[in-house]
């Protein structure tokens, strides 16, 4: 055995969770009081709100600064009604565009974008383009194949909110030849322990496979599953059987509809069990793997079996005992390529064949770091007070990398901050710095050069790292700050043009090593 299956294994562990033992830490759990947290449905492109599915859709305004987006109807009669509007980001040099919730810092949320082209734009093709969360790509979008099959597209993950603000973009991508859109999106509030043992810190989890087995036909959804969860129904070759007996959803961790428990798949007595799914190839990676596993007898003291659990040749679960209340079995950490055999074999005594209700598949996605916090505050404030940005200084300033705002360079180690604000030539900018500016700690380069701002110089005497100062051609007024000459890196400041009063100070005039205009 080679040490990487070895660590592999080691970090791969599932987690067992009983319907009767995880009773008690719930209810401790739930004693704590909890701050009121929302769920969101948003009817994207609309301005008026629609009930669809028993849910509520809010036009879209709320959550999104319009500038660089149009919205479109769909022509077409036979679509849902949130199907039927969208909004899309019809100029490249928009970049992207992001909605925002307010959310908890540190929940967890099960968000859901949803896609429908409806060829809105009379082009050939859907357009393809990237989808955002949190500041990390989360998977590019492309609805082409669904939308031949006459069928919308979604794309589900579960993410922890990292401060108070969700937000999920939009961005042109180097595929992308048409306008980037999206017609719906669904925002649920997820309860603490759902999904537990991920470290939410670091990871989402992009909605892979979630199936109902031997379901009749129909998808489980809202309401039956209170989050919105889509459970397929999924049946193969092996016999089919129906529950005879009631879970309480609320003592598994993840809150899976009750209707799930009521259908399986089983084989023979005294057989092993071997179910494909999920039923499609998937990417080399790791994902969050739960079972969901109910003895199908009437309930007795008898009514239990022990079995083994093996994925793809490899021991997921040991000696699992399932009883009429049911079981959930997951993994955090599971390595999946390709395709995927479930094994599950009963005990040599036990007098009944092993059965499987549900599954659910999730890919980890590794989150990017985002900018640091002080330096968001600092951005948000000059997003406040100075006008015609750029239409992408939206989300995270950095992050994802390739996706930095417009005239903003961040370096990427531990944590990550900017380094460089550009804005040179733009021409239209105008508006003060505010004096929070200061705290852009690891600013090297500030160029601002040919717009219009006003006000004057904050003080800049923490920016001990600033090597240039760019500040030429606006309408810049009142004294040049002496602390300036007191940069340890400064090598070049560019004042010239503008309605500076008084003169250069000698700390800077005595500089050598500073280039100056003025
Ligand atoms: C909708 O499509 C039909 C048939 O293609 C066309 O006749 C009609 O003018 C279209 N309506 C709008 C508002 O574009
Ligand atoms: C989008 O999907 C279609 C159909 O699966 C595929 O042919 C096409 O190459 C994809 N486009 C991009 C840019 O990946
Ligand atoms: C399985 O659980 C049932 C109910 O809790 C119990 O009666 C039975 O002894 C258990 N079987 C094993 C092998 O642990
Ligand atoms: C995944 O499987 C393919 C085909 O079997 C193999 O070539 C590839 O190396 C595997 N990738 C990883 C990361 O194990
Ligand atoms: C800032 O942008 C201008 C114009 O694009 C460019 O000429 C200059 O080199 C940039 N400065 C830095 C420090 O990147
Ligand atoms: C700089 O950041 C600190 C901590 O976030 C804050 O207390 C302080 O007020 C900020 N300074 C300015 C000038 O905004």
């Amino acid at each position: 055995m080679s040490i990487s299956v070895f660590l592999l294994w080691l970090v791969s562990v599932p987690l067992l969770v009983q319907g009767n033992a995880i009773i008690r830490s719930v209810a401790g759990r739930h004693a704590q009081p909890k701050p009121q947290v929302k769920d969101y449905f948003v009817n994207c492109g609309s301005n008026e709100d629609v009930d669809s599915w028993e849910l509520k859709y809010l036009a879209d305004d709320a959550f999104i600064s319009p500038q660089g987006t149009k919205t479109a109807r769909i022509n077409q009669t036979d679509v849902l009604p949130i199907l039927s509007t969208l909004r899309y980001i019809p100029d490249k040099t928009t970049k992207k565009k992001c909605y925002k919730f307010q959310a908890l810092k540190g929940g967890k949320y099960l968000v859901k974008s949803i896609f429908y082209y409806g060829n809105f734009d009379g082009g050939t093709n859907p357009p393809v383009f990237d989808l955002i969360i949190e500041g990390t790509k989360w998977s590019t979008v492309n609805t082409t194949q669904d939308y031949l099959n006459g069928l919308a597209s979604f794309y589900e993950i579960i993410v922890m909110a990292r401060d108070e603000k969700l937000s999920v973009c939009l961005a042109w991508n180097d595929h992308t030849v048409s306008s980037p859109f999206i017609s719906a999106l669904q925002v649920h509030s997820l309860n603490d322990l759902m999904y537990d043992g991920t470290n939410f810190d670091k990871y989402a989890l992009m909605t892979v496979a979630r199936h109902s087995f031997a379901a009749h036909g129909e998808t489980i959804g809202f309401p039956d599953d209170k989050f919105g969860r889509y459970w397929y129904p999924f049946i193969d070759n092996n016999p089919v059987v129906s529950s005879h007996s009631n879970v309480t959803p609320s003592v598994f961790f993840n809150n899976p509809p009750a209707k799930i428990f009521q259908t399986a798949i089983t084989t023979d007595r005294g057989k092993s069990l071997q179910v494909m799914w999920p039923p499609y190839s998937v990417p080399a990676s790791r994902y969050y793997i739960a079972l969901y596993l109910q003895d199908s007898r009437a309930p007795s003291p008898y009514s239990w079996g022990v079995f083994d659990i093996q994925i793809n040749g490899e021991t997921f679960y040991r000696q699992l005992n399932v009883t009429t209340s049911g079981a959930m079995v997951f993994s955090t950490f599971w390595p999946l390529n390709g395709t995927t055999t479930i094994t599950l074999t009963p005990r040599s005594d036990i007098p009944v064949g092993p059965l499987i209700n549900a599954a659910e598949a999730f890919q980890l996605l590794a989150l990017e770091e985002k900018t640091a916090a002080r330096d968001v505050i600092v951005m948000d404030d000059i997003a406040r007070s100075i006008q015609h940005l750029p239409l992408d200084w939206e989300g995270d300033p950095c992050v994802p990398r390739g996706n930095a705002w417009t005239g903003v360079t961040c370096r990427h180690r531990l944590t990550t901050h900017i380094v460089s604000l550009n804005l040179t030539g733009l021409g239209v900018l105008t508006g003060t710095l505010p004096k929070s500016l200061s705290n852009l700690s690891a600013l090297h380069h500030l160029w601002l050069g040919g717009n219009s701002l006003t006000g004057s110089i904050p003080d800049l005497s923490p920016l001990m790292a600033l090597e240039t100062l760019h500040l030429e051609n606006n309408q810049f007024e009142g004294p040049i700050p002496e602390s300036l000459g007191h940069l340890p890196k400064l090598r070049e400041v560019f004042l010239q043009n503008n309605k500076f009063t008084g003169d250069i100070p000698a700390s800077l005039k005595n500089r050598r090593d500073i280039l100056l205009k003025f």
